[in-house]
């Protein structure tokens, strides 16, 4: 199946199981911005227990906090977002459409390597199993030609981008002939620079100084707190600051689904330490940060870095964690060493000191930071996208199967008496009653058991058991695997110690120290 049809597949999927909702449906939505419904939430809330505790369990030097929404709009004059914190925009007077000049110019590269590929396909037919690739990539010369055009392109649009040179980004929009997708005229606006920040005003004075912005990074509070922390807690460097909280930006094109959302989720650290040890640090937290992905079993090949070549001028170290996602492998998290800029411009608009006092080294310095930060909009995503397979099963019939690892899993277990009579229903009941403290269960009695299994394995429920007429006789159920689909006998006394153990977060928390 085409990579575009599992997505559209699985957009539905999530709306259908109550997974994730458009916004606002019944008037016809809020652009780029969800609901997460009754599953959803439950997903949502076990990819945040999975990162906190990875990161204030696992680490005695990391703790949490929890700041405000709104700060002071100085923090983002410092910060960097009031002045550059943009996306250039382009308006096609025809049409009255706007976009991002950015997207214009990637999607218009995006066609060229399409008509590359579609040579190489073609090639790949003609020449059937002695097709060798990498031959024809680099001798055909229709392929070399488009891929000369295309770094051409890439590497003016990078400088451009990098200048801030709209005259000329505009000029090359113009050059690759991209047209208005409504209009399909070439009739382009010049390029402005958009402020993704939203802003608001607090109080009853609607004046200048009551202007104040909704945050677009939870990282920020975790600066600006740094002191209050670290004297609080009686931190030493190194040690880290964990926070998880809702995020806003003002996206242009903002498309595929929960990937890019106007309103969405961000759990960030930052790990302050000395400086010169900011390197080290930044490639531990790198392979760790890939352990915690990996740890979930989704299948290593759907991870890779990417390192930033070019930096941010704050940065002396990036990577992005990409997931392969159904559109192509895209950033989940990044991974940011960002020496001492926050710290020290918010040092210098606030007037206050922002320093630490090394009892070590007998001095006091800004301390340098690493960053991760993750959405969890996008973990989410990612998460589904991994999980959800269809399957064709023996019997010619299929399924569809999200196979949530069990510690994030919304259900943990199904519990269905095998008929409504005959007491089982009463004993489904009380087996129920006595996991529901520790497990998120489903009582199912509904339809044959083989549709109840199918509605279970659409939301991801790793196990179900089911009370029969023997259970009364032997004090045993049967325990039904979503992965496999094999089924066992087991003892009603052994079930709790038994499902504890496979949905507890001990073992990918195991898996991520070693
Ligand atoms: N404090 C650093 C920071 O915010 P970022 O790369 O802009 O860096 C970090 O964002 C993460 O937040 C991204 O890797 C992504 O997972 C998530 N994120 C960013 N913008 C998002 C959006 N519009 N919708 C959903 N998630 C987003």
């Amino acid at each position: 199946m085409a990579q575009e049809d599992v997505f559209k597949k699985l957009v539905s999927h999530c709306k259908e199981y109550g997974f994730v909702f458009p916004s606002s449906e019944i008037y016809d939505g809020l652009g780029a911005v969800y609901d997460y419904g009754q599953m959803g939430v439950e997903l949502k809330n076990n990819i945040k227990k999975y990162w906190w505790d990875s990161m204030v369990l696992l680490h005695d030097n990391v703790v949490g906090i929890d700041s405000a929404i709104f700060m002071h709009p100085t923090i983002w004059k410092a910060s960097g977002h009031v002045d550059a914190f943009s996306d250039p925009l382009i308006d096609n007077k025809d049409s009255k459409k706007r976009y991002r000049a950015d997207v214009l110019i990637e999607d218009h590269l995006a066609k060229i390597d399409d008509k590359i590929n579609k040579e190489v396909d073609k090639a790949a037919k003609r020449f059937g199993e002695s097709f060798d690739e990498a031959q024809f990539r680099a001798t055909n010369a229709r392929v070399l030609e488009q891929a000369a055009k295309r770094t051409a392109i890439h590497e003016r649009f990078a400088k451009d981008l990098n200048d801030a040179n709209f005259e000329d980004l505009r000029e090359l929009i113009l050059e690759c002939e991209i047209v208005c997708p409504v209009s399909g005229t070439r009739n382009w606006t010049d390029v402005r620079q958009f402020n993704l920040m939203f802003a608001t005003e607090m109080g009853a004075a609607a004046d200048a100084s009551s202007k104040v912005y909704l945050r677009p990074e939870t990282a920020q509070g975790i600066f600006v707190n740094f002191l209050n922390v670290q004297k609080s807690g009686r931190m030493k460097i190194p040690f880290g600051i964990a926070q998880i909280g809702k995020a806003f930006r003002n996206e242009i094109v903002a498309r595929q689904f929960i990937f890019r959302m106007r309103e969405f989720e961000q759990m960030e650290m930052q790990f302050f330490v000395r400086p010169g040890e900011e390197l080290e640090w930044f490639a531990k937290w790198k392979d760790l940060r890939l352990k915690w992905h990996k740890a979930l079993g989704l299948g290593d090949a759907k991870y890779r870095y990417h390192d930033h070549e070019k930096l941010a001028h704050y940065a002396n170290a990036a990577t992005d964690i990409e997931f392969e996602m159904p559109f192509g492998f895209k950033e989940v998290e990044g991974i940011h060493s960002r020496t001492d800029f926050d710290l020290s411009s918010h040092e210098k608009h606030s007037g206050k000191k922002l320093q630490y006092f090394d009892p070590e080294l007998n001095k006091s310095y800004t301390p340098y930071v690493i960053e991760t930060s993750i959405g969890v909009d996008r973990m989410f995503l990612s998460i589904m996208a991994g999980c959800y397979k269809e399957e064709k099963l023996e019997n010619g019939e299929s399924r569809i199967v999200l196979m949530f690892p069990p510690a994030l899993a919304p259900i943990k277990l199904a519990i269905m008496p095998l008929t409504k009579k005959d007491g089982l229903p009463e004993k489904a009941h009380a087996i129920m009653d006595s996991l529901k403290f520790d497990f998120k269960c489903q009582y199912d009695e509904k339809d044959s058991i083989g549709k109840r299994y199918r509605r279970q394995d659409a939301i991801g429920t790793p196990f179900c058991i089911t009370v029969d007429h023997q259970t009364a006789e032997d004090n045993c159920v049967t325990i039904r695997f979503r992965d496999t689909m094999l089924q066992e006998r087991i003892a009603i006394d052994s079930l709790h110690s038994f499902i504890a153990e496979k949905v507890s977060f001990k073992s990918l928390f195991k898996t991520i120290c070693e």
